[in-house]
């Protein structure tokens, strides 16, 4: 009962730790080349079978000027991306939002950090 108290106490201060391992941007980029097939992430760039991510961090799901065949339930989300929400979407992008059209995935904790963090170096408004 003691330890169940204190964990009670103290679990609030776990929100404010990262939610995932530190993200290495230069490991992100050689890993993005596996989602550069569907998706450019220079300023202005094409959309592919995905959308543009340059600035994705920190903007609205669904809102990539030039893309117009995104999901219902991702342009309906009103969802900002962040770590949370990226991370979710990396490991399985239809359980985290439902008809979600992105058919790729990654499973490891380190790999997605690192896509984050490249994704993050690439959106000028995230700090
Ligand atoms: C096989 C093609 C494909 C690959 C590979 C792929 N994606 Fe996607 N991605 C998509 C599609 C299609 C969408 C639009 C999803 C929807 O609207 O349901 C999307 C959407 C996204 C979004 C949301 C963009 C927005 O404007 O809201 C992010 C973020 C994203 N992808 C990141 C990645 C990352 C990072 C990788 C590599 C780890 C990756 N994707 C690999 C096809 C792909």
């Amino acid at each position: 009962m003691k330890h169940f108290l204190s964990a009670a106490l103290f679990a609030p201060f776990l929100f404010v730790l990262p939610v995932a391992a530190d993200g290495d941007a230069a490991s992100g980029e050689s890993l993005f080349r596996r989602c550069a097939a569907c998706h450019s992430i220079e300023e202005g760039g094409r959309a592919k079978q995905g959308p543009n991510l340059f600035g994705v961090y920190g903007r609205t799901a669904g809102t990539s000027q030039g893309f117009d065949r995104y999901s219902d339930g991702v342009a309906s989300s009103g969802m900002v991306w962040s770590d949370e929400s990226l991370s979710q979407w990396l490991q399985g992008p239809a359980q985290f939002i439902d008809g979600a059209k992105m058919t790729f995935r990654l499973s490891d904790e380190q790999d997605i950090a690192d896509v984050i963090a490249y994704l993050k170096a690439n959106s000028p408004s995230a700090e």
